[in-house]
C-alpha cells in the first residue's frame, strides 16, 4: 500500500531517529548551499531520502519541508509528480523496460510481459526477496540500442527476452551483471545519493562513458561531410552474448567512430 496516503488526514510523521536526523541534515545543509533560494533544493533533498529510505516516507517528506521551511503539503505535491520519486517500498534493483513506441515494436513489450511471469509481478511490484522492482520506463533516448532495458538507470541495450530473463536472475542471485554502456551497476539506494548530488564512488564511474549509438551520430556526420552508412546499427537477431555483459559490448557502440 503506498505511503503517501491522499484523503482522510492522518497523524504527523515520525521523527528520523536522533542520529539519522543529524547525518541527514549535514548532508541537507550542503546540498542547500548550492543554490540561491532553499526550496530549490527540494529535489535533490527527495532523492537524499530516498537513499536513506528506499522510497519517499512520510518521515521523509517530514524532514524535507522541515529543513526547507515548506509545508508536508507542498514537498508532497512535488515528491507525486515526478516518477522517479517512489512512493512505496522498493528492490535493490528497479528493473525498468522500456516500451515507449520503438523499443515496445522491437521486443520492449514482449521483454516486460517476459519479465513480469517470470518474476511472478506486475508493473510496479517488487520480487519477494526485496531484489528486484519492475517498471515499465519511457524513452531514454537509447532508441540506437532497442529494446533497452535500464536498471538503476544504468543501460543494458539490445536486449531480448532471454538476455532480460538471465539479467533479473543475475540480480537475484547477487551475481556481477554489467551494463553495457557506462558506469557499473549499485544499489538502488546508492543511485539515490548520487541523484542527490554526492560523489559518485564506483571506481571508473565518472570516466565510464554511455557514448551515442551510430544511428544517433549519422546525422552529425553528414554534417561535417561524411557520407551516409549502408547500415548503422548492429543485425538484428544476433544470438545474445554469452558472459555477464547483458548486451553487445561498448565497442560495437561506437563502430561508426564518435565524432
Ligand atoms: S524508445 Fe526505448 S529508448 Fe527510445
Amino acid at each position: 500500500m503506498s505511503d503517501v496516503q491522499l484523503g482522510m488526514p492522518q497523524l504527523p510523521a515520525p521523527d528520523y531517529p536522533a542520529d539519522v536526523r543529524a547525518r541527514l541534515e549535514a548532508d541537507a545543509k550542503e546540498v542547500i548551499a548550492r543554490y540561491p533560494d532553499s526550496r530549490s533544493a527540494l529535489l535533490p533533498l527527495l532523492h537524499l531520502v530516498q537513499a536513506e529510505d528506499g522510497h519517499v516516507t512520510r518521515t521523509g517528506l517530514r524532514f524535507c519541508a522541515e529543513v526547507l521551511e515548506l509545508t508536508v503539503a507542498e514537498v508532497t505535491a512535488v515528491s507525486t509528480f515526478y516518477s522517479m520519486y517512489r512512493r512505496e517500498p522498493s528492490g535493490d534493483y528497479q528493473v525498468g523496460v522500456c516500451t515507449n513506441t520503438l523499443c515496445a515494436v522491437l521486443g520492449g513489450d514482449a521483454i516486460f510481459d517476459a519479465l513480469r511471469r517470470h518474476l511472478g509481478v506486475e508493473g510496479g511490484g517488487t520480487t519477494d526477496d526485496g531484489k528486484v522492482t519492475l517498471e515499465h520506463i519511457e524513452c531514454n533516448a537509447a532508441c540506437d540500442f532497442a529494446p533497452v532495458v535500464m536498471v538503476n538507470w544504468e543501460f543494458f541495450d539490445n536486449q531480448t527476452v532471454e538476455s532480460a530473463k538471465a539479467l533479473v536472475d543475475d540480480l537475484r542471485a547477487g551475481r556481477t551483471a554489467r551494463p553495457t554502456r557506462g558506469a557499473p551497476l549499485c544499489t538502488y539506494k546508492e543511485t539515490a545519493r548520487i541523484l542527490a548530488g554526492f560523489p559518485d564512488p564506483r571506481p571508473g564511474a565518472v570516466e565510464a562513458s554511455g557514448a551515442a549509438g551510430p544511428a544517433t551520430l549519422a546525422g552529425l556526420r553528414l554534417a561535417k561531410g561524411g557520407t551516409p552508412a549502408a547500415h548503422v546499427g548492429p543485425p538484428r537477431g544476433a544470438p545474445a552474448p554469452d558472459g555477464p555483459t547483458h548486451g553487445p559490448g561498448p565497442a560495437e557502440h561506437t563502430e561508426e567512430g564518435e565524432e
